[in-house]
């Protein structure tokens, strides 16, 4: 049997990432970083207790460093400050610190780092750079790094994600995308709303308001959960006013759809941009980015596909469920959650669609097995 291949995952949040490498079989996750509470114990009850750390990264001492064939993950930008500058003790530049120092410990053959798109702009990427010159603390790593879009790798969804994969066992390509928009040069087509939605209980009015009561002991503390999939897909109680713009949004359609006086100020005083927000879903085109709020129409495009004008007309006029962002998220249904209602959205809109990481961990997978 092929040597699996051991990984840690740095800044895991709820185990997005490090859920599509193990369904690529054959990775071992033997570290996960988290500081957040209900996130660690989401991937906990995932991926298991005992080699999640639950802390600030800064206070992990490099003897706890296992090494590790890969690791993954992108620490957060804190601001694109542009500047360019190569400063490590620059505070901003703290958490890249941790990254160059967990990747000098473990000595992975690859590291893979995600982030935001604009994160190629960003001085933490130029940092990067620099150091995998001569001299630079990441010497002998070769860097390949592009935007990928989700959607062209099984996702249903429009998600531009910086990728970058750092390698000291030859330079790697990004992998290549196996789904196109309209099934150009033999591709799949793109995955939609309706195939996320298909074949699932979700119900137009969820049944509940709220999480089910339980709470489960995670590292010592007691944390909300542990949650099945079927547990989210939780309804809300819009105002009136709220009931009344969403009936005048049809799909694809948004904020500018209503009539001036659904407005509310802040939109009327800005006749441009924010193009999303209050928008509906197609049911057969990939959604936009699933971001932390996507339970506030007010913050995106998170209306629920199903409009059909007219008086008889068949609408549902909500915002999309827990459940239906993780499903666009491309968790599994055998996904667990802990955290509240608030904390599991951050969780899934924080997270790397898994098929997104599946398809870089089995496109990883024979570099580095031919490498062991
Ligand atoms: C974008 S999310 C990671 C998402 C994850 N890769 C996934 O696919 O689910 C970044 C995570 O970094 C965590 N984080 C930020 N600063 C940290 C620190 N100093 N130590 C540990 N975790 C930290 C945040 O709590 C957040 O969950």
């Amino acid at each position: 049997m092929a040597k699996r291949i051991s990984m840690i995952d740095l800044f895991a949040g709820c185990g997005g990432m490090t859920s599509g490498f193990v369904a690529a079989k054959g990775y071992k996750p033997v570290m996960a970083v988290e500081w957040d509470l209900h996130a660690a114990a989401t991937y906990a009850a995932n991926f298991g207790e005992s080699h999640t750390h639950w802390g600030d990264i800064s206070d992990i001492e490099d003897r706890e460093i296992p090494n590790a064939d890969v690791i993954i993950g992108g620490p957060p930008c804190q601001g694109f400050s542009n500047l360019g500058t190569r400063d490590v003790n620059d505070p901003r530049n703290k958490l890249w610190k941790e990254y160059i120092r967990f990747v000098r410990h473990a000595r992975p053959m690859v590291f893979v780092i995600e982030n935001v798109d604009r994160f190629l702009k960003s001085s933490e990427f130029s940092l990067l750079q620099a150091e995998v010159r001569p001299g630079g603390l990441l010497e002998g790593y070769e860097l390949t790094y592009g935007l990928l879009m989700a959607a062209d790798y099984g996702a249903p969804q429009r998600r531009k994600r910086t990728i970058v994969i750092g390698s000291r066992i030859g330079k790697i390509p990004l992998p290549e995308p196996t789904h196109g928009q309209g099934n150009p040069l033999g591709l799949k087509s793109w995955r939609t709303v309706r195939d996320a939605f298909h074949g699932k209980q979700l119900l137009d009015v969820p049944a509940v308001k709220s999480l089910p009561d339980s709470t489960v002991s995670v590292f010592g503390k007691t944390v909300p959960g542990i949650y099945k999939s079927e547990d989210l897909h939780i309804g809300r109680t819009p105002t009136e006013i709220s009931l009344l713009r969403y009936a005048h949004i049809p799909p694809g359609g948004g904020r500018f759809d209503l009539p001036e006086e659904l407005l509310p100020n802040c939109w009327k005083n800005k006749p441009s941009g924010t193009t999303d927000v209050m928008g509906r879903m197609r049911w057969d085109e990939p959604s936009l980015t699933i971001r932390t709020e996507f339970y506030k129409p007010e913050k995106g495009q998170y209306l629920h596909p199903q409009w059909e004008p007219g008086q008889e007309g068949y609408r549902v006029d909500r915002p999309i469920t827990h459940r239906e962002a993780a499903l666009l998220q491309t968790f599994p249904d055998t996904y667990l959650w802990c955290g509240t209602k608030i904390q599991i959205a951050k969780q899934i809109g924080n997270a790397v669609p898994t098929v997104l990481a599946e398809a870089i961990a089995r496109h990883l997978k024979p570099y580095l097995l031919s490498a062991q």
